[in-house]
């Protein structure tokens, strides 16, 4: 794969529900970027894997080379016994290597139109893009993002308590920073965002500040 050069490169990781997407989408639209939610490519594969139990990683990665970004927007994708899926398909090694081609071609090979790419998930920063330009680690207390997630589901009708959003956002957060394979961490490089007491409008100016710094000095503000 040939990487294109200097394109602007964004990675974020985060916990489940704790505003990553909506950051990334903010960034992604401020500079240009493609953006890629890889939290969707699990889901994604795990709907596959809720269907039928029993389908071959060939099928799977064929699948997946063919996903085209509005593939990702289903909304049969939003729901938590999907997301519980993806957390637990998520630990293989295979699989995480099909989903790793799809994200570096968006990642490094973004389509011209483009300045660039900004990926969010759990090992974006740790394992897909080591040396993106800028790094971040969003994260909010437990408690705040079960209960925006709760609000979520609240507005797409989806018939859920709270308790049991927290639990299963509990579980997630154990499945994914306890795996061997690409654990969720915050590496030191990242630069840790907490929004737990921000708005999104006030978290985006916090990013986007760090952002536009860096571009300055590089002289390479490259927003089409
Ligand atoms: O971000 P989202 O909640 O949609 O992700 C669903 C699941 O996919 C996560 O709980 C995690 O297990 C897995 N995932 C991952 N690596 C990523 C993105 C998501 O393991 N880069």
């Amino acid at each position: 794969m040939k990487r294109r050069e200097n394109i602007i490169t964004v990675a974020i990781d985060s916990p489940a529900a704790a505003g990553a997407g909506t950051q990334a989408k903010y960034i992604a639209e401020e500079y240009n970027l493609l953006y890629l939610d890889t939290g969707k490519i699990y889901r994604f594969i795990g709907l596959q894997k809720l269907r039928n139990k029993k389908i071959s990683y060939r099928y799977i990665k064929l699948k997946v080379d063919k996903i085209k970004l509005k593939d990702l927007d289903n909304k049969l994708l939003l729901s938590d016994d999907v997301a519980t899926s993806a957390s637990k398909i998520a630990k293989n090694k295979i699989i995480r290597k099909i989903v790793k081609n799809f994200q570096l071609k968006c990642a490094y090979c973004p389509p011209t139109k483009f300045s660039g790419s900004v990926l969010d998930g759990r090992d974006i920063t740790s394992n897909i893009m080591k040396d993106a330009m800028f790094k971040f680690y969003i994260t909010a207390d437990i408690k705040i993002r079960a209960k925006r997630r709760f609000l979520e589901y609240k507005k797409l009708k989806k018939i859920v308590s709270y308790n049991e959003v927290l639990k299963s956002l509990k579980n997630r957060d154990y499945l994914d920073k306890n795996r061997k394979l690409n654990p969720l961490k915050k590496t030191k490089d990242s630069i840790l965002i907490n929004t737990s007491k921000l708005s999104k409008k006030s978290c985006f100016k916090k990013i986007k500040s760090i952002i536009d710094e860096k571009l300055k000095v590089n002289g390479n503000l490259q927003r089409s």
